[in-house]
Protein backbone atom coordinates (compact mmCIF):
# COMPACT_ATOMS: atom_id res chain seq x y z
CA UNK A 1 0.00 0.00 0.00
CA UNK A 2 1.90 3.42 -0.91
CA UNK A 3 2.43 5.77 1.77
CA UNK A 4 1.85 9.43 1.81
CA UNK A 5 6.04 9.75 0.85
CA UNK A 6 5.73 7.11 -1.73
CA UNK A 7 6.54 8.62 -4.95
CA UNK A 8 2.81 8.50 -7.59
CA UNK A 9 2.96 6.08 -10.01
CA UNK A 10 3.03 6.97 -14.09
CA UNK A 11 -0.79 6.31 -14.12
CA UNK A 12 -1.55 8.41 -11.09
CA UNK A 13 0.79 11.33 -12.54
CA UNK A 14 -0.75 11.27 -15.43
CA UNK A 15 -4.30 11.37 -14.59
CA UNK A 16 -3.64 14.04 -12.16
CA UNK A 17 -1.68 16.26 -14.82
CA UNK A 18 -4.96 16.41 -16.71
CA UNK A 19 -6.59 17.20 -13.98
CA UNK A 20 -4.43 20.31 -13.53
CA UNK A 21 -5.15 21.56 -17.13
CA UNK A 22 -7.18 24.57 -16.41
CA UNK A 23 -7.39 26.66 -18.91
CA UNK A 24 -6.47 29.82 -17.00
CA UNK A 25 -3.22 31.58 -18.30
CA UNK A 26 -1.99 32.21 -14.88
CA UNK A 27 -2.96 28.47 -13.37
CA UNK A 28 -1.38 26.79 -16.60
CA UNK A 29 1.98 28.52 -15.93
CA UNK A 30 2.28 27.97 -12.40
CA UNK A 31 1.09 24.00 -12.55
CA UNK A 32 2.74 23.90 -15.50
CA UNK A 33 5.80 24.88 -14.09
CA UNK A 34 5.27 22.68 -10.75
CA UNK A 35 5.55 19.73 -12.59
CA UNK A 36 8.17 20.57 -14.55
CA UNK A 37 10.08 21.13 -10.95
CA UNK A 38 8.49 18.34 -9.01
CA UNK A 39 6.78 15.79 -11.31
CA UNK A 40 9.66 13.25 -10.93
CA UNK A 41 10.10 13.30 -7.30
CA UNK A 42 5.75 13.60 -6.69
CA UNK A 43 4.58 11.89 -3.86
CA UNK A 44 1.07 10.52 -2.85
CA UNK A 45 0.92 13.05 -0.44
CA UNK A 46 1.48 16.02 -2.40
CA UNK A 47 -0.90 14.65 -5.31
CA UNK A 48 -3.31 14.54 -2.36
CA UNK A 49 -2.22 18.45 -1.87
CA UNK A 50 -2.64 18.93 -5.76
CA UNK A 51 -5.97 17.46 -5.97
CA UNK A 52 -7.70 19.15 -2.94
CA UNK A 53 -6.77 22.53 -4.72
CA UNK A 54 -8.04 21.01 -7.84
CA UNK A 55 -11.14 20.91 -6.01
CA UNK A 56 -11.49 25.12 -6.77
CA UNK A 57 -12.70 27.04 -9.20
CA UNK A 58 -10.88 28.67 -11.66
CA UNK A 59 -10.83 32.01 -9.81
CA UNK A 60 -10.50 30.51 -6.58
CA UNK A 61 -7.72 28.60 -7.30
CA UNK A 62 -5.97 31.63 -9.33
CA UNK A 63 -6.60 34.17 -6.50
CA UNK A 64 -4.95 31.46 -4.47
CA UNK A 65 -1.77 31.54 -6.79
CA UNK A 66 -1.32 34.63 -6.80
CA UNK A 67 -1.77 35.53 -3.20
CA UNK A 68 -4.66 37.55 -3.24
CA UNK A 69 -6.33 35.08 -1.20
CA UNK A 70 -5.05 33.22 1.75
CA UNK A 71 -6.63 29.67 2.48
CA UNK A 72 -9.36 29.50 4.84
CA UNK A 73 -8.26 27.92 8.63
CA UNK A 74 -10.24 24.84 9.04
CA UNK A 75 -12.91 25.76 11.34
CA UNK A 76 -15.54 22.77 13.26
CA UNK A 77 -18.15 24.24 11.59
CA UNK A 78 -17.10 25.80 8.57
CA UNK A 79 -17.88 23.75 5.17
CA UNK A 80 -14.74 21.49 4.09
CA UNK A 81 -12.42 23.82 2.47
CA UNK A 82 -10.02 21.83 0.12
CA UNK A 83 -7.66 24.89 -0.06
CA UNK A 84 -7.16 24.36 3.93
CA UNK A 85 -6.33 20.80 4.01
CA UNK A 86 -2.24 20.76 5.25
CA UNK A 87 -1.16 18.85 2.03
CA UNK A 88 -3.08 21.67 -0.27
CA UNK A 89 -1.27 24.28 1.63
CA UNK A 90 1.95 22.50 1.57
CA UNK A 91 1.52 22.12 -2.25
CA UNK A 92 0.54 25.52 -2.80
CA UNK A 93 3.15 27.06 -1.10
CA UNK A 94 5.46 25.33 -3.89
CA UNK A 95 3.15 26.40 -6.73
CA UNK A 96 3.24 30.22 -5.87
CA UNK A 97 5.86 32.05 -7.39
CA UNK A 98 8.11 33.72 -6.09
CA UNK A 99 7.28 37.74 -5.49
CA UNK A 100 8.68 39.08 -8.72
CA UNK A 101 8.05 36.40 -10.79
CA UNK A 102 4.74 38.05 -11.48
CA UNK A 103 4.72 41.57 -12.54
CA UNK A 104 1.65 43.68 -12.40
CA UNK A 105 -0.86 43.39 -15.19
CA UNK A 106 0.44 46.86 -16.57
CA UNK A 107 4.24 45.12 -16.63
CA UNK A 108 6.65 47.26 -17.18
CA UNK A 109 8.54 46.93 -20.65
CA UNK A 110 9.86 43.21 -20.41
CA UNK A 111 13.64 42.58 -20.34
CA UNK A 112 13.05 40.29 -23.49
CA UNK A 113 11.77 43.30 -25.88
CA UNK A 114 14.37 43.74 -28.07
CA UNK A 115 15.12 47.17 -29.57
CA UNK A 116 14.97 47.11 -33.46
CA UNK A 117 18.60 46.56 -35.12
CA UNK A 118 17.54 48.86 -38.03
CA UNK A 119 21.40 51.03 -39.26
CA UNK A 120 21.66 54.07 -40.60
CA UNK A 121 22.53 54.32 -43.87
CA UNK A 122 25.32 56.35 -45.15
CA UNK A 123 23.48 58.53 -47.41
CA UNK A 124 20.72 60.36 -46.47
CA UNK A 125 17.40 61.91 -48.30
CA UNK A 126 16.84 65.18 -49.24
CA UNK A 127 13.41 66.35 -49.72
CA UNK A 128 12.99 69.70 -51.74
CA UNK A 129 10.20 71.69 -52.79
CA UNK A 130 9.69 73.48 -55.87
CA UNK A 131 7.64 76.38 -54.36
CA UNK A 132 10.89 77.18 -52.31
CA UNK A 133 9.79 76.03 -48.95
CA UNK A 134 13.03 74.52 -47.19
CA UNK A 135 14.30 71.53 -48.16
CA UNK A 136 14.18 68.60 -45.48
CA UNK A 137 17.29 65.81 -44.71
CA UNK A 138 15.46 62.42 -43.95
CA UNK A 139 17.66 59.95 -42.77
CA UNK A 140 18.17 56.31 -44.85
CA UNK A 141 18.21 52.91 -42.62
CA UNK A 142 19.33 49.95 -43.89
CA UNK A 143 18.08 45.96 -43.04
CA UNK A 144 19.98 42.97 -43.24
CA UNK A 145 19.11 42.51 -46.92
CA UNK A 146 16.43 44.11 -49.15
CA UNK A 147 15.30 47.82 -49.97
CA UNK A 148 16.85 50.65 -47.94
CA UNK A 149 13.97 52.87 -46.23
CA UNK A 150 13.53 56.88 -46.23
CA UNK A 151 12.91 57.08 -42.56
CA UNK A 152 9.67 59.99 -42.32
CA UNK A 153 9.00 59.99 -38.99
CA UNK A 154 9.17 63.66 -38.39
CA UNK A 155 8.27 64.33 -41.79
CA UNK A 156 5.00 66.24 -40.87
CA UNK A 157 6.60 68.13 -37.68
CA UNK A 158 9.12 68.98 -40.27
CA UNK A 159 6.81 69.87 -43.44
CA UNK A 160 3.15 69.87 -41.93
CA UNK A 161 2.73 67.43 -44.90
CA UNK A 162 2.24 63.76 -45.13
CA UNK A 163 3.36 61.00 -47.42
CA UNK A 164 0.72 59.61 -49.69
CA UNK A 165 0.20 55.74 -50.42
CA UNK A 166 -3.06 53.90 -49.92
CA UNK A 167 -2.34 50.71 -50.69
CA UNK A 168 1.50 50.84 -48.72
CA UNK A 169 3.09 50.64 -52.22
CA UNK A 170 6.35 51.55 -50.79
CA UNK A 171 5.58 51.86 -47.56
CA UNK A 172 7.26 49.96 -44.78
CA UNK A 173 4.91 49.66 -41.70
CA UNK A 174 7.69 48.23 -39.34
CA UNK A 175 11.13 46.75 -39.34
CA UNK A 176 10.86 42.77 -39.00
CA UNK A 177 13.18 40.03 -38.96
CA UNK A 178 10.86 37.18 -39.72
CA UNK A 179 10.03 36.43 -43.52
CA UNK A 180 11.62 38.27 -46.33
CA UNK A 181 10.52 38.17 -49.78
CA UNK A 182 12.38 39.15 -53.15
CA UNK A 183 9.77 39.53 -55.84
CA UNK A 184 12.15 39.96 -58.66
CA UNK A 185 13.91 36.90 -57.40
CA UNK A 186 10.80 34.87 -56.37
CA UNK A 187 12.93 34.34 -53.44
CA UNK A 188 11.00 33.73 -49.79
CA UNK A 189 13.06 32.91 -46.57
CA UNK A 190 11.60 32.60 -42.79
CA UNK A 191 14.56 33.35 -40.92
CA UNK A 192 16.59 33.26 -43.67
CA UNK A 193 15.90 29.71 -44.25
CA UNK A 194 14.63 29.32 -48.28
CA UNK A 195 11.45 27.62 -48.19
CA UNK A 196 12.07 25.36 -50.84
CA UNK A 197 14.50 23.84 -48.32
CA UNK A 198 11.97 24.32 -44.75
CA UNK A 199 9.45 22.59 -47.00
CA UNK A 200 11.01 19.45 -47.91
CA UNK A 201 13.53 19.12 -44.79
CA UNK A 202 11.46 20.37 -42.04
CA UNK A 203 8.05 19.68 -41.10
CA UNK A 204 5.70 22.76 -39.74
CA UNK A 205 5.89 22.30 -36.16
CA UNK A 206 9.46 22.73 -36.60
CA UNK A 207 8.66 26.05 -38.65
CA UNK A 208 6.75 27.14 -36.50
CA UNK A 209 9.40 26.86 -34.08
CA UNK A 210 11.52 28.80 -36.31
CA UNK A 211 8.97 31.85 -37.15
CA UNK A 212 8.14 32.37 -33.29
CA UNK A 213 11.70 31.51 -31.73
CA UNK A 214 14.16 32.64 -34.31
CA UNK A 215 15.44 29.25 -35.00
CA UNK A 216 14.61 25.53 -36.01
CA UNK A 217 14.21 23.51 -32.80
CA UNK A 218 17.10 20.86 -32.27
CA UNK A 219 15.56 17.28 -31.54
CA UNK A 220 14.92 18.14 -27.40
CA UNK A 221 13.69 21.45 -28.60
CA UNK A 222 10.64 19.81 -31.27
CA UNK A 223 10.25 17.25 -28.43
CA UNK A 224 9.68 19.60 -25.82
CA UNK A 225 8.06 22.13 -28.72
CA UNK A 226 5.87 19.48 -29.68
CA UNK A 227 4.37 18.35 -26.35
CA UNK A 228 3.39 22.13 -25.38
CA UNK A 229 1.75 22.38 -28.61
CA UNK A 230 -0.06 18.64 -28.24
CA UNK A 231 -1.13 19.75 -24.66
CA UNK A 232 -3.10 22.72 -25.46
CA UNK A 233 -4.74 20.99 -28.80
CA UNK A 234 -8.49 21.07 -26.70
CA UNK A 235 -10.75 23.58 -26.65
CA UNK A 236 -13.15 24.90 -24.05
CA UNK A 237 -16.59 21.99 -24.07
CA UNK A 238 -18.63 25.75 -24.12
CA UNK A 239 -17.12 26.68 -27.90
CA UNK A 240 -19.70 23.47 -29.12
CA UNK A 241 -22.26 26.14 -28.68
CA UNK A 242 -21.22 29.01 -30.32
CA UNK A 243 -20.83 27.12 -33.47
CA UNK A 244 -25.02 26.24 -32.49
CA UNK A 245 -25.73 30.26 -33.49
CA UNK A 246 -24.64 29.56 -37.19
CA UNK A 247 -26.77 28.31 -39.97
CA UNK A 248 -25.19 24.64 -41.04
CA UNK A 249 -24.62 26.63 -44.76
CA UNK A 250 -22.53 29.05 -42.70
CA UNK A 251 -19.11 29.97 -44.90
CA UNK A 252 -16.41 28.20 -42.54
CA UNK A 253 -14.51 31.58 -42.79
CA UNK A 254 -18.12 33.43 -41.16
CA UNK A 255 -17.47 30.41 -38.06
CA UNK A 256 -13.93 30.96 -37.53
CA UNK A 257 -13.81 34.46 -37.47
CA UNK A 258 -16.37 34.44 -34.69
CA UNK A 259 -14.72 31.01 -32.99
CA UNK A 260 -10.98 32.80 -33.34
CA UNK A 261 -12.92 35.91 -31.25
CA UNK A 262 -14.84 33.57 -28.86
CA UNK A 263 -11.74 31.82 -28.03
CA UNK A 264 -10.07 35.56 -26.57
CA UNK A 265 -13.14 35.23 -24.22
CA UNK A 266 -11.65 31.99 -22.44
CA UNK A 267 -8.15 33.78 -21.85
CA UNK A 268 -9.10 37.60 -21.57
CA UNK A 269 -8.54 38.12 -17.42
CA UNK A 270 -5.39 36.08 -17.72
CA UNK A 271 -3.80 36.94 -20.49
CA UNK A 272 -1.24 40.54 -20.06
CA UNK A 273 0.10 40.48 -23.63
CA UNK A 274 3.08 42.63 -22.46
CA UNK A 275 4.34 39.48 -20.49
CA UNK A 276 6.53 37.61 -22.57
CA UNK A 277 5.26 33.83 -20.99
CA UNK A 278 1.53 35.32 -21.38
CA UNK A 279 2.35 36.48 -24.82
CA UNK A 280 4.14 32.35 -25.31
CA UNK A 281 1.49 30.32 -24.06
CA UNK A 282 -1.22 32.51 -26.46
CA UNK A 283 0.75 31.30 -29.52
CA UNK A 284 1.05 27.74 -28.34
CA UNK A 285 -2.77 27.60 -27.66
CA UNK A 286 -3.41 29.49 -30.82
CA UNK A 287 -1.33 27.16 -33.14
CA UNK A 288 -2.77 24.35 -30.86
CA UNK A 289 -6.24 25.12 -31.21
CA UNK A 290 -6.36 26.09 -34.81
CA UNK A 291 -6.71 22.39 -36.30
CA UNK A 292 -9.22 21.55 -33.94
CA UNK A 293 -11.59 24.88 -34.87
CA UNK A 294 -11.48 24.37 -38.18
CA UNK A 295 -12.55 20.49 -38.16
CA UNK A 296 -15.52 21.73 -35.83
CA UNK A 297 -16.41 24.47 -38.48
CA UNK A 298 -16.52 21.46 -41.11
CA UNK A 299 -18.19 18.89 -38.36
CA UNK A 300 -20.84 21.47 -38.06
CA UNK A 301 -21.15 22.19 -41.54
CA UNK A 302 -21.60 18.69 -42.65
CA UNK A 303 -23.59 17.53 -39.51
CA UNK A 304 -21.21 15.05 -38.15
CA UNK A 305 -20.29 14.95 -34.38
CA UNK A 306 -16.64 16.72 -33.68
CA UNK A 307 -14.02 14.38 -33.54
CA UNK A 308 -11.79 14.72 -30.53
CA UNK A 309 -7.92 15.74 -31.05
CA UNK A 310 -5.50 12.67 -30.00
CA UNK A 311 -2.40 12.82 -28.79
CA UNK A 312 -0.11 10.21 -30.40
CA UNK A 313 -1.19 11.71 -33.88
CA UNK A 314 1.65 14.22 -35.64
CA UNK A 315 -0.32 18.00 -36.01
CA UNK A 316 -1.19 17.30 -39.56
CA UNK A 317 -2.46 13.88 -39.20
CA UNK A 318 -3.91 15.13 -36.14
CA UNK A 319 -6.01 17.22 -38.34
CA UNK A 320 -6.81 14.71 -41.42
CA UNK A 321 -8.53 12.62 -38.20
CA UNK A 322 -10.36 15.62 -37.01
CA UNK A 323 -11.41 16.16 -40.26
CA UNK A 324 -12.32 13.22 -41.77
CA UNK A 325 -12.45 10.50 -38.93
CA UNK A 326 -15.92 9.35 -37.42
CA UNK A 327 -17.18 7.76 -34.27
CA UNK A 328 -18.54 4.71 -35.86
CA UNK A 329 -15.05 3.43 -37.19
CA UNK A 330 -11.65 3.57 -37.17
CA UNK A 331 -9.56 6.14 -39.55
CA UNK A 332 -6.10 5.42 -40.44
CA UNK A 333 -4.19 8.71 -41.75
CA UNK A 334 -2.98 7.92 -44.97
CA UNK A 335 1.05 8.85 -45.01
CA UNK A 336 1.18 10.87 -48.43
CA UNK A 337 -2.15 13.00 -47.51
CA UNK A 338 -0.27 13.72 -44.02
CA UNK A 339 2.98 15.24 -45.44
CA UNK A 340 1.17 16.99 -47.94
CA UNK A 341 -1.25 18.97 -45.76
CA UNK A 342 2.22 19.36 -43.60
CA UNK A 343 3.51 21.09 -46.49
CA UNK A 344 0.45 23.27 -47.05
CA UNK A 345 1.16 24.34 -43.49
CA UNK A 346 3.99 25.13 -43.98
CA UNK A 347 4.08 26.93 -47.31
CA UNK A 348 1.39 29.40 -45.78
CA UNK A 349 2.91 30.01 -42.33
CA UNK A 350 4.04 33.48 -43.03
CA UNK A 351 4.61 36.16 -45.43
CA UNK A 352 6.11 39.57 -44.75
CA UNK A 353 3.50 42.86 -43.90
CA UNK A 354 0.29 41.43 -45.99
CA UNK A 355 -2.98 42.33 -45.67
CA UNK A 356 -4.00 40.09 -42.95
CA UNK A 357 -0.49 40.23 -41.03
CA UNK A 358 -0.80 44.17 -41.34
CA UNK A 359 -4.37 43.93 -39.64
CA UNK A 360 -3.38 41.90 -37.13
CA UNK A 361 -0.64 44.54 -36.26
CA UNK A 362 -2.25 46.96 -36.23
CA UNK A 363 -5.12 45.47 -34.41
CA UNK A 364 -2.50 44.30 -31.82
CA UNK A 365 -1.21 47.75 -31.19
CA UNK A 366 -3.87 48.79 -29.30
CA UNK A 367 -2.58 46.24 -26.83
CA UNK A 368 -5.90 44.44 -27.30
CA UNK A 369 -6.34 40.57 -26.40
CA UNK A 370 -4.21 38.60 -28.66
CA UNK A 371 -6.97 36.04 -30.05
CA UNK A 372 -9.25 39.38 -31.10
CA UNK A 373 -6.24 40.40 -32.93
CA UNK A 374 -6.09 37.34 -34.43
CA UNK A 375 -9.49 37.18 -35.41
CA UNK A 376 -9.04 40.51 -37.21
CA UNK A 377 -6.75 38.71 -39.07
CA UNK A 378 -8.80 36.01 -39.84
CA UNK A 379 -11.42 38.35 -41.24
CA UNK A 380 -9.06 40.19 -43.86
CA UNK A 381 -7.67 36.88 -45.08
CA UNK A 382 -10.96 35.83 -46.13
CA UNK A 383 -10.90 38.42 -49.21
CA UNK A 384 -11.01 37.00 -52.50
CA UNK A 385 -7.84 39.63 -53.45
CA UNK A 386 -6.30 37.60 -50.50
CA UNK A 387 -6.69 34.26 -48.87
CA UNK A 388 -9.98 34.15 -50.44
CA UNK A 389 -8.22 33.19 -53.32
CA UNK A 390 -7.40 29.61 -53.61
CA UNK A 391 -11.47 29.35 -52.85
CA UNK A 392 -11.81 31.67 -56.22
CA UNK A 393 -9.10 29.68 -58.49
CA UNK A 394 -10.59 26.49 -57.92
CA UNK A 395 -14.57 28.02 -58.57
CA UNK A 396 -12.64 29.86 -61.82
CA UNK A 397 -11.47 26.47 -63.30
CA UNK A 398 -14.69 24.98 -62.36
CA UNK A 399 -16.44 27.35 -64.33
CA UNK A 400 -13.65 27.18 -67.38
CA UNK A 401 -14.49 22.60 -67.03
CA UNK A 402 -18.13 23.39 -67.31
CA UNK A 403 -17.63 25.49 -70.55
CA UNK A 404 -15.58 23.70 -72.41
CA UNK A 405 -12.36 23.55 -70.89
CA UNK A 406 -9.01 23.54 -72.38
CA UNK A 407 -10.61 24.53 -75.74
CA UNK A 408 -12.54 27.50 -73.89
CA UNK A 409 -8.98 28.72 -72.59
CA UNK A 410 -8.82 30.97 -75.02
CA UNK A 411 -12.05 32.71 -74.83
CA UNK A 412 -11.62 32.89 -70.71
CA UNK A 413 -8.45 34.69 -71.40
CA UNK A 414 -9.99 37.67 -73.40
CA UNK A 415 -12.49 38.33 -70.79
CA UNK A 416 -9.69 38.58 -68.18
CA UNK A 417 -8.27 41.03 -70.64
CA UNK A 418 -11.52 43.06 -70.93
CA UNK A 419 -10.93 45.48 -68.56
CA UNK A 420 -14.90 45.99 -68.42
CA UNK A 421 -15.47 42.50 -67.34
CA UNK A 422 -14.22 42.39 -64.05
CA UNK A 423 -13.18 38.68 -64.57
CA UNK A 424 -9.49 38.36 -62.85
CA UNK A 425 -7.15 35.43 -63.31
CA UNK A 426 -7.50 34.30 -59.82
CA UNK A 427 -4.20 32.65 -58.36
CA UNK A 428 -2.74 35.00 -60.53
CA UNK A 429 -0.64 37.82 -59.40
CA UNK A 430 1.31 39.23 -56.33
CA UNK A 431 1.68 42.58 -55.14
CA UNK A 432 5.38 41.32 -54.14
CA UNK A 433 6.33 38.54 -56.39
CA UNK A 434 7.58 39.87 -60.21
CA UNK A 435 8.57 36.35 -61.02
CA UNK A 436 7.12 33.23 -60.14
CA UNK A 437 6.12 32.54 -56.79
CA UNK A 438 8.12 30.34 -55.17
CA UNK A 439 5.31 28.28 -53.02
CA UNK A 440 3.19 27.95 -56.17
CA UNK A 441 6.39 25.30 -57.60
CA UNK A 442 6.08 23.51 -54.45
CA UNK A 443 2.47 23.27 -53.84
CA UNK A 444 1.94 22.16 -57.93
CA UNK A 445 4.53 19.32 -56.74
CA UNK A 446 2.46 18.16 -54.19
CA UNK A 447 -0.31 18.16 -56.26
CA UNK A 448 1.39 15.75 -58.51
CA UNK A 449 2.37 13.71 -55.20
CA UNK A 450 -1.63 13.68 -53.80
CA UNK A 451 -3.17 13.13 -57.06
CA UNK A 452 -1.13 10.13 -57.66
CA UNK A 453 -1.92 9.12 -54.50
CA UNK A 454 -5.40 9.22 -55.10
CA UNK A 455 -5.37 7.93 -58.35
CA UNK A 456 -6.88 11.45 -60.16
CA UNK A 457 -3.57 11.53 -62.32
CA UNK A 458 -6.14 12.92 -64.81
CA UNK A 459 -7.86 15.27 -62.94
CA UNK A 460 -9.46 17.77 -65.42
CA UNK A 461 -9.04 20.65 -63.06
CA UNK A 462 -4.89 19.76 -62.52
CA UNK A 463 -4.64 19.58 -66.55
CA UNK A 464 -6.47 22.82 -67.01
CA UNK A 465 -4.50 24.90 -64.57
CA UNK A 466 -1.67 23.01 -66.11
CA UNK A 467 -2.58 24.75 -69.10
CA UNK A 468 -3.96 27.77 -68.55
CA UNK A 469 -0.95 28.40 -66.74
CA UNK A 470 1.14 27.64 -70.14
CA UNK A 471 -1.28 30.08 -71.91
CA UNK A 472 -0.75 32.68 -69.10
CA UNK A 473 3.06 32.33 -69.40
CA UNK A 474 2.97 32.89 -72.85
CA UNK A 475 0.42 35.85 -73.09
CA UNK A 476 2.16 39.34 -73.31
CA UNK A 477 -0.28 40.34 -71.08
CA UNK A 478 0.34 38.41 -68.11
CA UNK A 479 4.28 38.92 -68.70
CA UNK A 480 4.32 42.41 -69.64
CA UNK A 481 2.39 42.59 -65.70
CA UNK A 482 4.54 39.88 -64.31
CA UNK A 483 1.55 37.86 -63.65
CA UNK A 484 2.93 34.75 -62.12
CA UNK A 485 0.45 31.63 -60.68
CA UNK A 486 0.64 32.45 -56.85
CA UNK A 487 0.32 30.42 -53.95
CA UNK A 488 -3.40 30.13 -54.19
CA UNK A 489 -3.20 28.86 -57.68
CA UNK A 490 -2.21 25.03 -57.33
CA UNK A 491 -3.91 24.83 -53.32
CA UNK A 492 -7.08 24.52 -53.70
CA UNK A 493 -7.18 21.56 -56.50
CA UNK A 494 -4.44 19.29 -54.04
CA UNK A 495 -7.00 20.36 -51.08
CA UNK A 496 -9.93 19.46 -53.19
CA UNK A 497 -7.73 15.85 -54.19
CA UNK A 498 -7.52 15.58 -50.10
CA UNK A 499 -11.04 15.53 -49.69
CA UNK A 500 -11.16 19.19 -48.23
CA UNK A 501 -14.51 21.08 -49.24
CA UNK A 502 -13.89 24.49 -51.45
CA UNK A 503 -15.22 26.64 -48.71
CA UNK A 504 -13.07 25.11 -46.26
CA UNK A 505 -9.68 25.76 -47.99
CA UNK A 506 -9.14 29.82 -46.74
CA UNK A 507 -9.92 28.64 -43.56
CA UNK A 508 -7.08 26.33 -43.69
CA UNK A 509 -4.84 28.93 -44.86
CA UNK A 510 -6.04 30.65 -41.53
CA UNK A 511 -5.24 28.08 -39.51
CA UNK A 512 -2.00 27.74 -41.42
CA UNK A 513 -1.34 31.79 -41.68
CA UNK A 514 -1.95 31.62 -37.54
CA UNK A 515 1.45 31.07 -36.58
CA UNK A 516 2.88 33.89 -38.30
CA UNK A 517 0.31 36.22 -37.67
CA UNK A 518 1.01 35.48 -34.00
CA UNK A 519 4.79 35.77 -34.50
CA UNK A 520 4.31 39.00 -36.34
CA UNK A 521 1.72 40.60 -33.51
CA UNK A 522 4.75 39.13 -30.79
CA UNK A 523 7.47 40.74 -32.34
CA UNK A 524 5.85 44.05 -32.46
CA UNK A 525 4.98 43.78 -29.27
CA UNK A 526 8.27 43.11 -27.94
CA UNK A 527 9.32 46.43 -29.53
CA UNK A 528 9.79 48.73 -27.11
CA UNK A 529 9.29 51.72 -29.59
CA UNK A 530 5.94 50.20 -30.79
CA UNK A 531 2.82 52.73 -30.60
CA UNK A 532 -0.34 52.33 -31.66
CA UNK A 533 -0.86 52.69 -35.28
CA UNK A 534 -2.84 55.34 -36.56
CA UNK A 535 -2.44 56.66 -40.49
CA UNK A 536 -3.50 60.10 -41.51
CA UNK A 537 -4.83 61.37 -44.70
CA UNK A 538 -5.78 63.73 -47.69
CA UNK A 539 -9.32 64.78 -46.74
CA UNK A 540 -11.18 65.93 -49.92
CA UNK A 541 -13.96 66.25 -48.06
CA UNK A 542 -16.19 69.82 -47.87
CA UNK A 543 -14.11 72.57 -45.50
CA UNK A 544 -16.14 73.76 -42.03
CA UNK A 545 -19.48 75.15 -42.71
CA UNK A 546 -22.34 75.75 -40.63
CA UNK A 547 -25.64 73.48 -39.92
CA UNK A 548 -28.81 75.48 -41.44
CA UNK A 549 -32.13 75.17 -39.55
CA UNK A 550 -34.39 72.28 -41.22
CA UNK A 551 -36.63 74.93 -42.72
CA UNK A 552 -33.91 76.63 -44.53
CA UNK A 553 -31.93 73.06 -46.04
C1 LIG B 1 -2.24 36.12 -51.40
O1 LIG B 1 0.47 39.92 -49.86
C2 LIG B 1 0.75 38.63 -49.71
O2 LIG B 1 1.84 38.23 -49.42
C3 LIG B 1 -0.48 37.75 -49.93
C4 LIG B 1 -0.22 36.25 -49.93
C5 LIG B 1 0.21 35.78 -48.57
O3 LIG B 1 0.83 34.72 -48.50
O4 LIG B 1 -0.21 36.43 -47.57
O5 LIG B 1 0.78 35.94 -50.88
C6 LIG B 1 -1.48 35.49 -50.29
O6 LIG B 1 -3.11 36.90 -51.12
C7 LIG B 1 -1.84 35.83 -52.82
C8 LIG B 1 -2.65 36.66 -53.85
C9 LIG B 1 -3.99 35.95 -54.05
N1 LIG B 1 -4.89 36.78 -54.85
C10 LIG B 1 -5.24 36.40 -56.10
O7 LIG B 1 -4.74 35.45 -56.69
C11 LIG B 1 -6.33 37.26 -56.70
C12 LIG B 1 -5.93 37.63 -58.13
N2 LIG B 1 -4.78 38.53 -58.03
C13 LIG B 1 -5.08 39.97 -58.11
O8 LIG B 1 -6.23 40.32 -57.38
C14 LIG B 1 -3.82 40.79 -57.82
O9 LIG B 1 -2.80 40.23 -58.56
C15 LIG B 1 -3.33 41.00 -56.42
C16 LIG B 1 -4.38 41.54 -55.53
C17 LIG B 1 -2.81 39.72 -55.85
C18 LIG B 1 -2.18 42.00 -56.48
O10 LIG B 1 -2.70 43.17 -56.96
P1 LIG B 1 -1.82 44.53 -57.09
O11 LIG B 1 -0.43 44.32 -56.64
O12 LIG B 1 -2.59 45.62 -56.46
O13 LIG B 1 -1.71 44.72 -58.63
P2 LIG B 1 -2.77 45.47 -59.47
O14 LIG B 1 -4.15 45.05 -59.05
O15 LIG B 1 -2.43 46.90 -59.45
O16 LIG B 1 -2.51 44.85 -60.91
C19 LIG B 1 -1.50 45.36 -61.76
C20 LIG B 1 -2.04 45.05 -63.16
C21 LIG B 1 -3.44 45.60 -63.39
O17 LIG B 1 -3.58 45.80 -64.80
P3 LIG B 1 -3.39 47.33 -65.35
O18 LIG B 1 -4.38 48.20 -64.60
O19 LIG B 1 -1.94 47.67 -65.10
O20 LIG B 1 -3.74 47.21 -66.83
O21 LIG B 1 -2.17 43.62 -63.31
C22 LIG B 1 -3.56 43.30 -63.50
C23 LIG B 1 -4.36 44.48 -63.01
O22 LIG B 1 -5.61 44.53 -63.69
N3 LIG B 1 -3.79 42.10 -62.71
C24 LIG B 1 -4.48 41.06 -63.14
C25 LIG B 1 -4.42 40.13 -62.08
N4 LIG B 1 -3.71 40.64 -61.07
C26 LIG B 1 -3.33 41.87 -61.46
N5 LIG B 1 -5.13 40.82 -64.28
C27 LIG B 1 -5.74 39.62 -64.36
N6 LIG B 1 -5.74 38.68 -63.43
C28 LIG B 1 -5.08 38.90 -62.27
N7 LIG B 1 -5.08 37.98 -61.32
Amino acid sequence: MPTNESLLDERALSKLKWRCRRGLLENDLLIEKFFAQHETSLTVRQAKGMNDLMELSDNDLLDLLLKRKEPLTLSDNAARDFSSTPEAIDVLALLRPAPQAFAPLTAPPDPTRKKPIMKLADNKATLSFSNGSPSVDLPVYEGSVGPNVVDIRKLYAQTGMFTYDPGFLSTAACQSAITYIDGDKGELLYRGYPIEQLATNCDYLETCHLLLYGELPNGEQKKDFVSRVTNHTMVNEQMQFFLRGFRRDAHPMAIMTGLVGALSAFYHDSTDINNPEHREISAIRLIAKMPTLVAMAYKYTVGQPYIYPKNDLSYAGNFLHMMFATPCEPFKVNPVLERAIDRIFTLHADHEQNASTSTVRLCGSSGTNPFAAIAAGVACLWGPAHGGANEAALNMLGDIQKNGGIEKIGDFIKQVKDKNSGVKLMGFGHRVYKNYDPRAKLMQETCKEVLHEMGLENDPLFKLAMALEKIALEDDYFVSRKLYPNVDFYSGIVQRAIGIPVPLFTAIFALARTVGWIAQLNEMIGDPEYKIGRPRQLFTGSSARDVKPLAQR
